[in-house]
């Protein structure tokens, strides 16, 4: 493997991203760490660019003018417009799949027929572009049922309907409605999954993989898991629910035949897959793939590896990750995410942050920022519907909870909003 770039540049402005830098900078390499664009809290910790993640030409022309030596690719949209193929194709290795590995995300009706084609366990589903048709599939099936948008829809593609009414409205909306807009126009319908849904991130190196520690997310806006889906609203890792003998069953049944499929399919796939899972009464079954790290997952992943992130990365952009071995804390991480009040529907933006001195925070404790920006007065305000997020470390779940939790409760700020119950379901079950 070539010697450790001595300088990175991580594309995207999320909490994810700045999870990535901090990660990054924490490398014995010492190498300089760049974003773009960045947000007002990773500006604290490296130089940020305002060149937007899906401007491909202006990153590409970025990462030759600051000629950084690796890239790490953040969101999934500039994936999918190929940045990562230009960016090898300048020569400059990236960690991030090309425009065909980013297809695994980027249609969920691909990626269904690779999951069916290569026998990988996953819900029963069809595919539509006409509402007649999709309906009809619709009444012939038992709810609950899922309706998907085939594209991109920033994780608020899905409508999981309880009853055939609210699935054929779902269609309408789709297929007559344009509430997806192109992502929308083609749709999958398929069986409702039941158990506790999981991820699994995994880096990919072509063949070779590393599955990194597990981690749950709360995917719905609010407590005892009510409400619309978001992108995230908090997570913990490890998630205790995925036992050493499951985890070796999801890494027979599900990782190892989803790498196989997907360089047996063509892809020369480097950069992280993000397996969506429910775990069902029969077995792990496959809810998604995502070709990127998750978000808020990386926050509570990465703070747990003690294994060199920067080398990590590194040695899977350039096909050398065979016999990587990862060391972990032993220490629980838990992030919960603040939101702009409304989210995930109409939220305000500019409203004022009030950061609590960092002496003043529990131990390990520390804000990963997300949609926050300097206003003209200099001063840090919401920018997004996910501002950001506190996460702690500690040695019990329960005191890395009470330390995010503080962590959050003493932000000022008029419009947060936050779960009240991050973490809940493992500190139930202990
Ligand atoms: P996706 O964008 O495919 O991850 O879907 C978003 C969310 O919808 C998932 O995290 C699940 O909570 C839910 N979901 C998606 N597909 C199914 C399914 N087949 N059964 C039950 N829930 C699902
Ligand atoms: N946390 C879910 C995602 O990143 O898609």
């Amino acid at each position: 493997m070539p010697a450790l770039p001595s300088s990175v540049l991580v594309v995207g402005s999320g909490g994810r991203e700045h999870a990535l830098v901090r990660a990054l900078l924490a490398s014995p390499a010492r190498s300089r760490v760049l974003c773009a664009p960045g947000n007002a809290g990773i500006e604290q910790d490296a130089p940020c660019f305002p060149v937007g993640a899906e401007d491909i030409a202006g990153l590409v022309a970025l990462a030759q003018r600051e000629k950084v030596q690796f890239v790490v690719v953040g969101p999934e949209v500039p994936l999918s417009l190929g940045l990562a193929d230009q960016l090898r194709a300048a020569g400059i290795p990236t960690y991030g799949p090309g425009a065909a590995g980013a297809r695994l995300e980027a249609s969920k009706i691909y990626t269904k027929e690779i999951l069916l084609k290569h026998r990988i366990p996953t819900a029963a589903a069809a595919f539509f572009d006409s509402v007649p048709a999709a309906i009809a599939y619709v009444r012939s099936r038992p709810a609950p049922i899922v309706v998907k948008a085939d594209g991109l829809a920033a994780g608020k593609g899905v409508v999981v309907a309880a009853s055939h009414a609210e699935a054929e409205a779902a269609v309408r909306d789709a297929l007559e409605g344009g509430r997806f807009g192109a992502s929308g126009r083609r749709i999958l319908i398929e069986d409702c999954l039941i158990g506790e849904e999981t991820s699994i991130l995994v880096v990919v190196s072509g063949r070779d993989y590393v599955i990194l520690p597990t981690s749950q997310d709360h995917k719905r806006i609010g407590d005892g898991d009510t409400g619309p889906n978001t992108g995230g609203m908090g997570a913990y890792s490890p998630a205790e629910v995925v036992t050493p003998e499951l985890l070796a069953r999801i890494d027979r049944e599900i990782v190892g035949p989803s790498v196989r499929a997907i360089a047996d399919e063509g892809i020369d796939f480097r950069g992280t897959l993000f397996i969506g899972l429910m775990l069902t009464p029969t077995g792990p079954s496959v809810i998604e793939y995502n070709t990127r790290f998750g978000d808020p997952e990386t926050q509570v992943v990465l703070p747990r590896l003690e294994t060199d992130v920067l080398a990590l990365l590194w040695a899977a952009a350039n096909g050398a990750l065979r016999g990587t071995v990862l060391n972990v804390r032993n220490d629980y991480a838990l992030c919960v995410v603040v939101a702009a009040q409304g989210y995930p529907d109409a939220y305000p933006k500019g409203a004022v942050l009030t950061f609590p001195p960092a002496s003043s925070l529990p131990p390990a404790t520390f804000f990963i920022h997300a949609g926050t920006v300097k206003n003209a007065a200099g001063q840090i305000v919401m920018n997004g519907g996910r501002v950001l997020g506190a996460t702690a470390l500690a040695p019990s779940l329960r005191q890395a909870a009470d330390r995010a939790y503080a962590a959050c409760d003493a932000l000022q700020c008029a419009a947060k909003y936050y779960r009240r119950d991050i973490g809940a379901r493992q500190l139930q079950r202990q």
